[in-house]
């Protein structure tokens, strides 16, 4: 069972060279840990595959430390991308491009795309800069589960498989990166993230569409889910919803900004958060911290979907339907 090694200049070093021997690492992005190997060795990224548990064909994204970086992984840069990489980058915006010839089949899953992302998090840029590659990382979880917005949380997870975690603190944002998809002929947002679909609108001058079909694990409709069954209900409603299930017996905890009038005081009551930033940023520890208690029912009351309160909704949408 690995232990988190506090990230310092010693411990990036370290990290660093692991991924130059083909070791898979653990460690912070600004959105949640990500388990990293380097992007041009095939073995080392199938170990990652290994790890998770994560089917073959679900592609990874590739992280950069800058958008100089960009041409050497992508072909065919449209404008748009170009505008997004300058003013997201560093940042927790992916964007998914043409991949140039020499980017390996099991980063991109067989497709003819790639997913690249500047990580802004200062420890992943002095891996990056120590490091002097790119490397693949998908989130530091088992395939289909909650994501580690800290170290022990990867621990938890995956402490036995993953050799090295470095160590950098809770992540700030706490959701995953947005994926904009501007490999087609119309840019679009293919998970809604850190970055809000309210500025890349902002930033492409117009309306941007949220959706699309190209296969991506964090877009199946169940994902992202705790042991705990995810409920989900407005804030009027979860008093009720909650009681429902306390009758059958079960152990119910609320998420929620606001305690619901009328709740139960046999509801566990899961910290609120204050603002939706909060919420993104401590979701995936509550949801976590549910599971510990061994609660069986988490009535959540998302935020509205503006903002970063788009992204928290849909990560509890993919959780309620995994139940
Ligand atoms: O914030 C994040 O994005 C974190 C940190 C570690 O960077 N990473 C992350 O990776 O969330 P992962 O593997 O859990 O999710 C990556 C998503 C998946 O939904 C995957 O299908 C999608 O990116 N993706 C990767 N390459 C793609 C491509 N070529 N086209 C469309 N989607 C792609
Ligand atoms: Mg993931």
């Amino acid at each position: 069972m690995s232990v988190p090694v506090p990230a310092d200049a010693a411990s990036v070093r370290q990290a660093a060279a692991l991924l130059r021997d083909g070791e898979v690492v653990a460690l912070p992005t600004e959105t949640v840990y990500g388990l990293a190997a380097d992007a041009t060795n095939a073995t080392a990224v199938e170990r990652i595959f290994a790890i998770k548990g994560r089917p073959a064909d679900h592609p990874l994204i590739v992280h950069l430390l800058d958008a100089d970086a960009l041409d050497a992984w992508a072909i065919e840069i449209p404008e748009e991308a170009r505008v997004l990489a300058g003013a997201g980058w560093p940042g927790p915006l992916t964007i998914v491009l043409r991949r140039a010839p020499s980017v390996l089949d099991v980063v991109t899953g067989g497709l003819d795309t790639v997913a690249l992302r500047v990580p802004a998090h200062p420890v992943a840029r002095a891996v990056l800069v120590e490091f002097g590659g790119a490397f693949a990382a998908p989130s530091a979880n088992r395939f289909g589960r909650v994501s580690p917005t800290t170290a022990a949380a990867v621990a938890d997870d995956l402490g036995d498989e993953v050799g090295f975690i470095l160590d950098g603190g809770a992540c700030r944002v706490g959701v995953e990166s947005t994926i904009v998809d501007c490999s087609g002929d119309t840019t679009v947002v293919l998970r809604p993230g850190g970055v809000t679909v309210e500025r890349i609108s902002e930033l492409l001058d117009r309306p941007v569409a949220i959706g699309g079909t190209t296969r991506a694990p964090g877009t199946l409709p169940a994902h992202y889910a705790p042991d705990a069954r995810v409920v989900i209900a407005d804030d009027r409603e979860a008093a009720t919803v909650a009681a429902a299930h306390l009758a059958e017996g079960r152990t119910v905890a609320l998420l929620a900004s606001t305690v619901p009038m009328g709740l139960s005081d046999r509801v566990a009551v899961l910290e609120p958060p204050e603002t939706d930033e909060e919420y993104a940023r401590v979701l995936y520890d509550r949801l976590r911290t549910a599971d510990h208690h061994g609660i069986e029912v988490v009535v959540a009351v998302p935020p509205n979907p503006v903002g970063i309160g788009l992204a928290v909704r849909d990560r509890l949408e993919r959780a309620a339907a995994s139940a």
